[in-house]
């Protein structure tokens, strides 16, 4: 990215991130942080998941249970969509941060952008879309799934019957949390010690209306600094030291340039299934 372009950074967020030495970094994303990637939001913009599809059509055990084809075609759409999109600038900054200053990275995304971008140890509050599950055994599948058929990656086909799992003949399913269900207790206790510790944590591109991971930001130490980073706002509410409304690709990147320059080039790498 070209300095040139980019907005500066306000004054008021350069002196909190020149005020001290950060020992320990936090991003916590939500969907907004895979937006510029072309990823629909759920609730944001006219393309939000949310204004098309109903979640609890969609993202619930009951509906798995009631039209586990109509689920299955429209997570194996998604996944081949975020396959197809690469990450950006932001998501390499993030990277950056976690590679030079050990930056943890908490998201709520079921997709792999902060891993192709060269992120590792990710914690996927909300699962993932590339680790589908038994629905009954809880195994994952024998063999990497193949790419969803050209009708369902085009949307011009609304179902499709899930594959069966090898062990136990159950379906399988989306390796995503569902309303209704569970975060998996390891990783949300990983990220709140994660948050706990950080005097700097970066909040990108989350409404924080969804619970419990939107409450994580609250277990931020009192004297962390805590930056949103969302073009809108009513995103995350809370206790935040600056609110800069700006996208994620830029935001992120300017950040971490800031905080680690220079950044090295972004390489990113194949998708993750
Ligand atoms: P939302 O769709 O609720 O909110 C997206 C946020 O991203 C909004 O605050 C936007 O203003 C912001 N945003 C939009 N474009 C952006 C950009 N280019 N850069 C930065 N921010 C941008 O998404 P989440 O808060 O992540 O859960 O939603 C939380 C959970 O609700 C999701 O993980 C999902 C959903 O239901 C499950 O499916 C369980």
């Amino acid at each position: 990215m070209n300095d040139d372009t980019e907005p500066p950074l306000p004054d008021r967020l350069r002196q909190l991130l020149s005020a001290r030495r950060f020992e320990h970094i936090t991003v916590f994303s939500g969907a907004g942080m895979s937006a510029d990637s072309g990823i629909p939001t759920f609730r944001s913009g006219d393309n939000g998941l949310w204004h098309t599809h109903k979640p609890e059509h969609m993202a619930t055990p009951e509906a798995w249970k009631r039209d586990k084809e109509l689920v299955w075609a429209w997570y194996e759409y998604r996944r081949h969509f975020v396959m197809a999109a690469q990450p950006h600038p932001g998501h390499c900054a993030a990277a950056r941060l976690q590679q030079a200053l050990g930056a943890a990275i908490v998201t709520q995304n079921v997709d792999d952008l902060h891993e192709r971008a060269g992120a590792t140890d990710v914690l996927h509050l909300h699962g993932s879309l590339f680790t589908p599950l038994c629905a009954a055994c809880h195994r994952p599948p024998a063999e990497p799934l193949p790419p969803p058929p050209l009708e369902v990656q085009q949307q011009q086909q609304q179902r499709l019957m899930p594959p069966t799992c090898q062990h136990c003949g159950g379906y399988i399913r989306p390796g995503v949390v569902w309303f209704g269900e569970n975060l998996d207790e390891a990783i949300v206790n990983q990220a709140i010690e994660c948050i706990r510790r950080s005097d700097l944590l970066l909040v990108v591109g989350t409404s924080g209306l969804v619970h419990p991971a939107a409450s994580l930001v609250s277990v931020a130490k009192r004297n962390a600094t805590i930056i949103e980073i969302n073009p809108e706002p009513g995103g995350a509410s809370g206790r935040m030291d600056f609110q800069w409304r700006v996208t994620a690709a830029v935001g992120v990147a300017r950040i971490a340039q800031m905080l680690n320059r220079p950044l090295k080039k972004c390489s990113s790498n194949a998708p993750g299934s």
